[in-house]
């Protein structure tokens, strides 16, 4: 069943019910002040930190699950019986004559109809400001006049979220606002060390307004039917403690057919220290500065401006790569959807989602180095500047802090370090910025380790570091020691914990010389490779054979130590015991090191690899994807940690765990099964499980984490969207790896290895200031490729760095 549709013209997704499965959500922003936006404009708002800055409330775990956000209710004040509604259905949820929501690039349109009174409204956020605009047209269908009320809403939150959640028996006493000339102000601990508020104003002039939520709401009532909306007048009220929120009534008379604009501002400004209060000895908030911003977006020419420019900026972004291939999953994904979620993923880390609650995370090591493979081809400076702050949370061992908080840019102590793969995606990520910049110059860049002034080094000695520290952790079989986790966070295998709630990520009772990962080995295998071709680009020969014969070790040790008969083996336990092997009772196969392994190409001359892959196939692949492991745990292993604590079929034990079926894509394009490749990024293509989106029930549009497995007591259902390395990495296996689209450090290369029942694509693709246009048909059933540059064969699938004048490069490719 679908609750909506893709509108590929317009880079939107229609849903045309308010009731989805869960709520669908958008992201509005892209710079410091955020929203969080549903499907019924639930969500909430924030400035730069999900966790720190919060400006309006959201309480994660509600019922139903989206009850706060940007209420809007309309009265008909003619009506003998109260009348109201929402025009986005909630909180209201009267059953509306209409409704369509439409998420697009940065902003979010509801449009609906109710009793003849139809209402449109944009929300989205000005590039360069703090603020976010409800854009509201509501028309008059009806054939007499009337005469209603708009009400709109917000509940203010005490900036820092999880004090906001926790801390009442201060936080009922401080709420402050001011109100001055119908704009709302939201000041708590203004008086004191803060110097930002808030604001919430209208473009027509006020019939009211309230800021006390009980006044607004009534005595023991909600948000679905608030009193000063029954009656049709709001009080005056004056927030003094308890729970401030901004609450605006306007009156609106409309003749039939006529339609009014109304513009709502709801926002964030920081005054200088200095410069807080007007008068200077008083106590309330100086304005000068804020007001002219409130007044320039209340007017709907600068409004329209606003918007355009932001559609502008996105439509740039997105033409960095276009594709158009026989699938129209793939291409509304790769051209639309899917580069759309890296960017947020890019903003976000998996700091706030509606399964993240912006309190919890920062932002990941681990996770933001991945994320840039996806989103460093549309944003290359803002990839620079993000690889710069995450290299200045390693330390002079080359470990790293797990995450950082996005405020501060420090690593964040509760979280700590040792995850011993942390360190390789970095230079992974340089490797990427390499590529597909061309800019050098980063390597020289000197940050410090751990942000101690005094200890910058250039990246070059970072990623070195990042080398180094896997080589100077090997266990017993050569095989890189696995600390707290490796990727995969659940799979601790020196934590063996039994105190109920205690972290297992944190906690440690062995001392971690004995737990190894073949994983680990198979992502040094793939970042010394990188490793070597940038040293060796640099002429330090001495380097590229260390490096040659740390690769070529590791390798053996994979083969030997790491390899099961069948498969690859995860890791040895504690114990020395093997993890992911014939000899385990459960978690027999593992899905990470099979990628992994076969992405750096560990295993293809032998057929370990071709066989591994096949393993896969067989026991690891159902119709809703690549499960992450087989058989999932049943009972709690002391000695493998977190992993084995979920049920069987969720999360890390066999779900589907998104992030990793694209490294199995990529494998498969390393032995040349495009087809198999294909099959596997079309299981969980968001767009094609739209048609069952009632069991999926997460949006249709962005990846999850995960979707439960084929041992889970509900399969094929999704969970934790958006936020995840997922995006990222279908991405790359798509474009880069079956369409074969993929930036080297020399130029741009073309080695599609694509399934044989296509006849063939085309794609436009931006690479380092040259439109490549390309076109590939296939005239055979095989892989061979033949490249021709603007009408010329060339020899290989590199293409020559075209002469600095060239514009626009034409590539065809012959597929037999
Ligand atoms: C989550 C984390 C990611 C980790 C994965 C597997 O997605 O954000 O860092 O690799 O889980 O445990
Ligand atoms: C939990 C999750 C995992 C996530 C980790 C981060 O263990 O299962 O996916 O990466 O928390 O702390």
């Amino acid at each position: 069943m679908k609750y909506g549709w893709f509108d590929d013209q317009n880079f939107e997704y229609v849903i045309n019910r308010p009731d989805t499965p869960l709520p669908w959500i958008n992201y509005l922003g892209n710079e410091a002040y955020f929203s969080l936006i549903s499907n019924t404009a639930g969500g909430y708002s924030f400035y730069k930190d999900a966790r720190l800055r919060r400006i309006t409330r959201f309480r994660y775990n509600n019922a139903p699950l989206d009850s706060e956000g940007r209420f809007i209710y309309i009265r008909d004040d003619a009506s003998e019986k109260p009348c109201f509604w929402s025009p986005t259905w909630n909180p209201t949820k009267i059953p509306l004559d209409s409704y369509e929501c439409r998420h697009g690039m940065g902003y979010t349109k509801v449009q609906s109809k109710y009793s003849g009174i139809k209402s449109d409204i944009t929300y989205f956020i000005p590039i360069g400001h703090n603020l976010e605009i409800w854009d509201l047209v509501i028309t008059n269908d009806r054939d007499e006049p009337a005469d209603l009320s708009i009400f709109s809403a917000v509940e203010f939150c005490l900036w820092d979220a999880l004090d906001d959640a926790t801390n009442f028996q201060r936080n009922y006493s401080i709420p402050e606002v001011e109100v001055v000339d119908g704009i709302i102000y939201h000041k708590s601990e203004y008086r004191e060390r803060r110097s930002h508020f808030a604001f919430f104003a209208c473009s027509e002039p006020l019939a009211g307004f309230d800021t006390q939520r009980e006044n607004f709401l009534g005595p023991y009532r909600g948000w679905a039917a608030p009193l000063a909306v029954e009656k049709g007048e709001a009080g005056g009220s004056i927030c003094l403690g308890w729970q401030p929120i901004g609450a605006l009534h306007i009156k609106v008379t409309l003749k039939p057919g006529e339609h009014k604009r109304i513009i709502f501002v709801l926002g964030y400004h920081e005054n200088q220290e200095e410069d807080k209060f007007d008068p200077p000895n008083s106590q309330i908030i100086n304005k000068k500065h804020v007001k002219p911003v409130i007044a320039r977006f209340l007017r709907p020419e600068e409004a329209d401006r606003a918007f355009s420019t932001l559609r502008a900026y996105w439509m740039d972004l997105l033409a960095k790569l276009q594709v158009n291939t026989p699938d129209v999953h793939a291409n509304r994904m790769i051209n639309i959807w899917n580069a759309y979620q890296i960017l947020i993923t890019y903003n976000f880390s998996r700091s706030a989602s509606y399964f993240e609650s912006g309190i919890g995370r920062g932002m990941g090591f681990r996770d933001s180095n991945q994320d840039l493979l996806g989103f460093v081809h549309m944003i290359p400076e803002q990839a620079r500047d993000r690889i710069l702050d995450l290299a200045a949370t390693q330390f002079p061992t080359g470990g790293a802090y797990h995450q950082y908080q996005p405020m501060t840019k420090r690593g964040n102590h509760d979280i700590g370090s040792n995850f011993n793969d942390d360190p390789l995606w970095l230079v992974l990520a340089v490797a990427a910025y390499l590529k597909e910049t061309g800019d050098w110059s980063i390597l020289e860049e000197a940050v410090p380790f751990d942000n101690q002034p005094g200890s910058e080094k250039p990246i070059y000695v970072h990623l070195q570091k990042s080398i180094q520290y896997t080589l100077e952790r090997l266990g017993p079989h050569g095989l890189p020691l696995i600390g707290r986790a490796d990727w995969n966070d659940c799979l601790n295998l020196n934590s063996f914990s039994n105190t109920p709630g205690q972290s297992f990520q944190t906690s440690t009772s062995k001392d971690g010389k004995i737990a190894e990962s073949v994983f680990i080995a198979g992502l040094f295998v793939l970042a010394a490779r990188e490793m070597k071709a940038i040293a060796r680009r640099l002429g330090n020969n001495d380097e590229v054979d260390g490096l040659e014969r740390s690769i070529e070790k590791m390798g053996k040790a994979v083969l030997t130590a790491g390899w099961d008969g069948e498969w690859f083996r995860r890791a040895n336990d504690a114990f020395g015991n093997p993890v992911g092997s014939k000899e385990c009772q459960e978690g027999q196969i593992f899905i990470e090191p099979q990628g992994m392994c076969v992405m750096a190409e560990i295993g293809i001359e032998d057929g370990k690899a071709q066989q591994a892959l096949d393993s896969v196939q067989k026991y690891l692949a159902c119709q809703h994807g690549i499960v992450l492991l087989s058989p999932a745990y049943q009972k709690y292993y002391l000695h493998l940690g977190e992993i084995s604590s979920y049920p069987p079929g969720y999360k890390e034990n066999g779900s589907v765990f998104c992030h990793t079926n694209p490294w199995v894509m990529i494998a498969e394009t390393k032995i040349g099964r495009g087809g198999q490749a294909f099959d596997y990024y079309s299981r969980i293509n968001p767009s094609a499980r739209e048609q069952q989106s009632e069991i999926h029930r997460c949006e249709p549009y962005v990846y999850a984490q995960m979707i439960s497995g084929k041992e889970a007591g509900k399969q094929g259902e999704a969970k934790n969207s958006w936020l995840t390395g997922s995006a990222a990495w279908n991405y790359v296996a798509f474009t880069q790896h079956i369409l074969g689209i993929r930036p080297d450090y020399d130029g741009l290369r073309i080695q599609p290895v694509i399934p044989s029942g296509w006849n063939g694509f085309t794609a436009v693709r931006k690479f380092r200031g040259v439109d490549y246009k390309i076109q590939v048909k296939r005239i055979g059933k095989g892989n061979n490729l033949q490249l021709s540059v603007d009408g010329t064969p060339i020899s290989g699938t590199l293409l020559p760095i075209p002469a600095s004048e060239v514009a626009e490069v034409n590539v065809s490719v012959l597929i037999r």
